[in-house]
């Protein structure tokens, strides 16, 4: 997903867009470039690769001497990674620079347009486009704000745009619709971000501009539009995060580091909801009249999120007895679902920008259905538009790859599934107390997963297995829904390739796979369904598979007279244990990756925020 900063004040712009570039560079991109307005001219430097290449073109800025300028890391939609298709795009006459995040859908009909009109073009991006067509209104209005809005009014798609004009030096306008883009306040001083980690070193008052707002400012005024291009107030909001927080605070990787935050992370999640033993789920209101009447929940999500849905039908069905079904975002819109007001749509997406899924989204309310989101990020796309928000309140995750955020999304779960189970009475009071009790000790049994001995013994078992091409994660029931995501994880950070199955289901045809050497990964802490999995785990040690197993403490003699490399994790209530079972999961797919030299928090091909279809 693209990065965009934007910068207005009394110092040199160009470091300042660098550092925040830099802040931004886990959205993934290919390419990076700034434009400053240097002595009334506007001056551009880009390229494809990363930002060091680009910082390297401009002597980490001070090659580039002006107070403003705006600046973009680029994923690659429309256009292959090269210098030419990178951002800023310069109009053809050089009055207009643009950075853009999104797609213009209709910019090949604008660009004939164009052509035909007399600007020329130089790249294949859809950005170039818009430079031209605001210049293009430019030169007959000569009026920066009005050719901004003529240009927009004619753009169909998603875009954050940050926007500047040679002739009005000191003034920037930007423009959000379906992109995120936040806008922070400073001191004699303003900018525009595509998220908070690139200026929480300048500020920490910022609005999330929703869609069709513009913001015409300079450097010491900020003017907002809504849609119709009424002005509107705006009321900053303060964001407490601190600057580690977005930083590596001493770890390795920001992934590793993440791991370590879940028990700070899900104890965040959980602790401000459950208020003198009774789950509160903050101002979502799911009356008992409405519950009563509800026919199905489906949980839409992708990737990671999506195996949160998964784990989410096995813990409300158990506590709720209404049915549940988890279904991609990118099936769900083209799959013509049974929605109404009988529906319940659990939205879950940790960036609130996922494109499948706020389409998904948007198909579930206009066929009427109540559409509830769990989001990571404030005032996001999907938390917006959702009827009702739940955040996880996880902090900036910076890795690509998803482990507090998941781990909160799973809490928001349980929240819910005790939410609803207790007004509909399907669940004892009993029960109900014993997991809440469960919920307030989750952290601190996280925390017991990630001690140094454990961390150690699986950084030994991952030395054991580095080298393997292919693993299969097995599991039954909760244990099958956490091997998805414990697979996802080898294969987007080690690049191994793996697959999840439910135990019982190898013998139907994957078990010809098994040879001399394959990995399996054994989850088994279900109870009820220990010797079944352990059947499953000797049929494939028959076959030569190499077996590491994660499972409970009290079944860890058992296990290891079949598996020698075992991980156990604390016992908690079942419906919690894939809190626990997933951080052994995650933290042996970081070490792998590591040992295969893989770019753990950037990997290759992926982008933490999926904003394209
Ligand atoms: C997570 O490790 C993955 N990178 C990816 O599957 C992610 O979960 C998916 O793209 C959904 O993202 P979202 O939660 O921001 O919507």
């Amino acid at each position: 997903m693209c990065g965009i900063v934007g910068y207005l004040g009394t110092r040199q712009a160009a470091p300042i867009l660098l550092d925040g570039l830099s802040k931004l560079e886990y959205r993934g991109y290919d390419s990076a470039g700034v434009c400053v307005m240097s002595n009334g001219e506007l001056k551009v430097a880009k390229s494809k690769g990363r930002l060091a290449t680009l910082s390297g073109l401009i002597d980490g800025g001070r090659a580039i001497q002006g107070t403003f300028g705006i600046g973009h890391t680029r994923w690659a939609t429309h256009g292959a990674p090269s210098d030419i298709n990178s951002h800023p795009h310069i109009a053809d006459a050089g009055k207009i620079a643009v950075v853009h995040n999104g797609i213009i859908e209709n910019y090949l009909r604008l660009k004939e347009d164009l052509v035909r009109k007399g600007k020329h073009f130089q790249s294949e991006t859809d950005t170039e486009v818009v430079a031209n067509l605001i210049e293009y209104y430019y030169d007959r209005l000569q009026d920066f704000p009005r050719a901004v809005r003529r240009a927009v009014g004619q753009l169909e798609g998603s875009y954050a745009l940050g926007i500047l004009c040679q002739d009005f030096p000191g003034t920037m306008i930007a423009v959000k619709k379906e992109s995120p883009l936040i806008f922070g306040f400073g001191e004699g001083e303003n900018f525009i971000a595509s998220d908070v980690p690139a200026i929480l070193k300048y500020t920490r008052k910022v609005v999330y501009l929703n869609d069709g707002d513009t913001v015409i400012f300079t450097k010491d005024t900020a003017r907002f539009y809504d849609a119709f291009y009424d002005p509107v107030e705006k009321t900053p909001e303060t964001i407490d995060w601190d600057i580690s927080a977005a930083e590596k605070c001493g770890y390795d990787h920001f992934m590793i580091k993440e791991i370590h935050e879940q028990p700070k992370a899900v104890k965040g999640t959980l602790s401000p909801r459950i208020r003198d033993g009774r789950v509160v789920l903050d101002d979502v209101t799911l009356s008992k009249e409405y519950l009563e009447e509800l026919k199905r929940i489906y949980i839409v999500a992708c990737g990671s999120s999506y195996y949160v849905g998964c784990l989410g039908k096995h813990i409300l069905e158990k506590t709720c007895r209404i049915p549940v079904e988890p279904i991609l975002a990118s099936e769900f819109r083209y799959s013509e679902p049974v929605l109404g007001s009988d529906t319940l749509v659990l939205i879950i997406s940790q960036s609130g920008e996922t494109a499948d899924t706020k389409a998904a989204l948007m198909e579930a309310k206009r066929q009427g259905a109540r559409t509830l989101a769990i989001v990571n990020v404030v005032g996001s796309a999907i938390a917006k538009e959702a009827d009702d928000v739940i955040y996880t309140w996880a902090g900036p995750e910076i890795a690509v790859a998803t482990t507090k955020a998941f781990s909160t999304q799973l809490s928001v779960i349980y929240l819910i599934a005790l939410y609803i189970a207790d007004l509909l009475e399907t669940i004892r009071p009993e029960e109900y107390d014993t997991i809440v009790n469960e919920l307030l000790k989750l952290d601190q049994k996280i925390a017991l997963c990630l001690t140094n001995d454990n961390v150690q013994k699986i950084r030994y078992y991952a030395e054991q297995y580095f080298k393997v091409h292919d693993a299969f994660f097995i599991g039954r029931n909760v244990d099958s829904a956490i091997c998805l995501e414990g697979s996802l994880k080898l294969k987007e950070i080690a690049y191994i390739h793996s697959e999840a199955y439910a135990a019982g289901e190898l013998k139907h045809g994957p078990i010809s796979l098994i040879e001399e050497g394959t990995l399996v990964v054994a989850v088994a802490t279900v109870d009820s369904l220990f010797d079944k999995t352990m059947s499953n785990v000797k049929e494939v040690r028959a076959r030569g598979a190499d077996v590491f197993g994660v499972t409970t403490e009290k079944h860890e003699a058992e296990i290891k007279k079949t598996v020698p490399s075992v991980i156990t994790v604390p016992a908690t209530h079942p419906m919690l244990q894939p809190s626990l079972t997933i951080i052994p999961l995650q933290t042996f797919a970081y070490y792998i990756a590591l040992l295969r030299d893989c770019d753990v928090d950037k990997p290759r091909n992926l982008a933490k925020s999926v904003t394209v279809e």
